[in-house]
């Protein structure tokens, strides 16, 4: 396990990334593809999302916290799941989620994971057969804690699920200890998070509540590249 401003692209050659955004970039990717989005481009600039846009894209996402001015969406799956993305594709900038994933391109495989999609996440991560990085996107180069609790349910789902024993670094066996510690209290470790509060300081304790759920999607979206642009998509 990484945090975004400890790992270097090399970090990532020859294996599968799974990136986590829990609060809520990673989240909102989720849910936009799995309400029909055709695809979510995740850019780094609000410069890049205004270049990115076609005729028929939704221009989406956030800078602390909120919508930025003259797109389309902020950064919330509450937002995903109340307006219509259907058969649309998301340019999606976020302060950190989105940066995470420009991280990882060189990996074999990159992942988009959070608890949403849990479980089928790490089934698609045992499948592809190979060592396995998960960066959690944190904020503002720091830790984030519901990014560290998705990473342990995820190491917990990968150790179910590998016929082998999985062999993980000590940051690895903390976050597995912090989910088996907390997970009959996921909402409140969530909102105890210094993402969280500021959440609920903007009146967006739902969205808190949308992403502390469990396996509600089946969908991984996977990154891939088309030209020059990086997409999400699931298959
Ligand atoms: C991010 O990528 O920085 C986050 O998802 C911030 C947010 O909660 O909108």
């Amino acid at each position: 396990i990484s945090s975004v401003n400890e790992a270097s692209s090399a970090h990532f050659v020859h294996k599968t990334a799974i990136i986590i955004d829990v609060l809520r970039a990673t989240s909102s990717i989720i849910t936009a593809l799995a309400t029909g989005s055709s695809g979510v481009v995740p850019v780094e600039t609000v410069m890049d999302a205004r270049a990115a846009q076609k005729d028929g894209d939704l221009l989406c996402g956030e800078r602390f916290c909120k919508k930025i001015p003259g797109f389309d969406l902020g950064n919330s799956p509450d937002e995903f799941l109340m307006n219509s993305v259907k058969d649309r594709r998301v340019i999606l900038t976020t302060t950190n989620g989105t940066r995470a994933i420009h991280k990882s391109t060189r990996a074999d495989y990159v992942l988009v994971a959070a608890l949403l999609n849990a479980s089928a996440c790490a089934k698609a991560a045992i499948d592809l057969r190979r060592d396995v990085v998960i960066l959690c996107a944190g904020s503002h180069d720091e830790f984030a804690i519901e990014d560290g609790l998705c990473a342990g349910l995820l190491l917990a789902k990968m150790q179910a699920t590998c016929t082998s024993e999985l062999t993980m670094d000590d940051f690895g066996l903390a976050m597995l200890s912090l989910y088996q510690n907390r997970s009959n209290e996921i909402k409140e470790t969530i909102r105890s998070g210094a993402t969280g509060k500021r959440l609920v300081k903007l009146g967006m304790g739902r969205d808190i509540d949308i992403c502390a759920e469990v396996d509600a999607y089946s969908q991984v979206p996977r990154l891939q590249t088309n030209g020059d642009m990086l997409i999400c998509s699931c298959y």
